[in-house]
């Protein structure tokens, strides 16, 4: 059976099962993408504030001719804005120049306080060198990534995060989004908020490809009517998954490319999947799906527990989340 094309939202939204990653695609190069990628089958762009590229995205956008109701977009809060989610939503609607989003998620379930900004850099915008945060493994210090006076990132771990979930639940109620979820949330975090939850989330956007497929977390997902959505799924810069022993010989079997077998593994494991490029020829490929059989889904949901688990985006400022037991089930 040929794979699904959508996913269902718990809201009753379709939403398009492969989504073009923005994280990382470079000024110059993102507006490009974006708008290429639209004009050849892709309906789904995932953005976010802290990217640093928001407003390219949106030229892209706009570049591309395809009307907004065709377009399902999704953009995050980030860390600093978890006081003031309207703002940062603002932040984001101006940038990408649309009055609505598709769907907002939490970036993270961090805080990072500006109080600790004495080492802020005046500039307002993101401030790495290559205009676009390095979001996990960067220790920079920016009005979006402020730190402590002792260098280290300024995460309020006193700050409630039900009281973000509430703001995220006002934004949707205003009808300024579509639908909000979470990202980068494990079972201990969603157990808690879940005490304090009216609206179920539609989404948790968690790292996930095969040496980190979380099935815990999908099954739990699963249960509450929460979407996974998998990023970094070729294994993110570079994308080193690709020269697996493993997926090469399920692509061979099949015909087909490593990334379309990284990709693939997702969605006919009913996960929505967010490959990056800024390659056309990329883009293009990676939004082909092919079936994977039974067989080859076994030898992919295995790889982890056969001594292949590991996570590649593993920030310095850490996730708090208990990660060396539960991302290996
Ligand atoms: N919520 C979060 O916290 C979070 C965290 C990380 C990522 N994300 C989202 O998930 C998206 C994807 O994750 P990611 O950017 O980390 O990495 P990824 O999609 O796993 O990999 C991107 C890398 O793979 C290369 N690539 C893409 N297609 C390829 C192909 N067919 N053959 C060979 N190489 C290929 C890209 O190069 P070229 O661009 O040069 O083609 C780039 O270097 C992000 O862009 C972002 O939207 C979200």
């Amino acid at each position: 059976m040929a794979p699904s094309t959508h996913f269902k939202l718990n809201t009753g939204a379709r939403i398009p099962a492969v989504g073009l990653g923005t994280w990382r695609s470079q000024p110059g190069q993102v507006r490009q993408a974006v708008s290429f990628a639209l004009k050849n089958g892709y309906s789904h762009i995932d953005a976010a504030l802290i990217y640093g590229n928001e407003h390219e995205v949106g030229q892209g956008i706009k570049d591309s001719g395809v009307p907004r109701e065709n377009i399902f977009i999704t953009s995050k809060l980030w860390n600093t804005h978890q006081p003031n989610v309207a703002e940062g939503l603002q932040k984001t609607l101006d940038a990408l120049g649309t009055d609505y989003l598709d769907l907002y998620v939490t970036q993270t379930s961090s805080f990072f306080s500006p109080l600790g900004q004495t080492q802020q850099s005046t500039n307002t915008t993101i401030s790495s060198s290559t205009g676009q945060s390095d979001l996990f493994l960067s220790n920079e210090s920016s009005a979006l990534l402020p730190v402590n006076p002792d260098g280290t990132r300024s995460v309020d771990r006193s700050w409630d995060q039900s009281e973000t979930w509430r703001q995220m639940e006002e934004v949707y109620k205003a009808g300024k989004v579509n639908a909000i979820g979470l990202a980068n949330w494990s079972i201990p975090y969603l157990e808690e908020l879940k005490k304090n939850w009216t609206i179920v989330p539609a989404v948790n956007q968690v790292e996930l490809h095969p040496f980190l497929p979380q099935h815990a977390l999908k099954e739990w997902c699963d249960e509450h009517g929460i979407l996974l959505e998998a990023y970094s799924p070729l294994g993110s810069e570079g994308a080193p998954l690709m020269s697996e022993p493993a997926i090469q010989e399920i692509a061979q079997k099949n015909g087909v490319s490593p990334a379309t077998v990284l990709i693939s593994y997702h969605v006919n494991r009913g996960v929505v999947v967010l490959p990056k490029s800024t390659t056309e020829n990329r883009i293009v490929s990676n939004s082909h799906v092919v079936p994977l059989s039974r067989g080859d889904m076994d030898v992919l949901n295995g790889l982890a527990v056969q001594g292949k688990a590991k996570r590649i985006n593993t920030p310095l400022f850490g996730w708090d989340l208990g990660f060396d037991d539960w991302y290996k089930q």
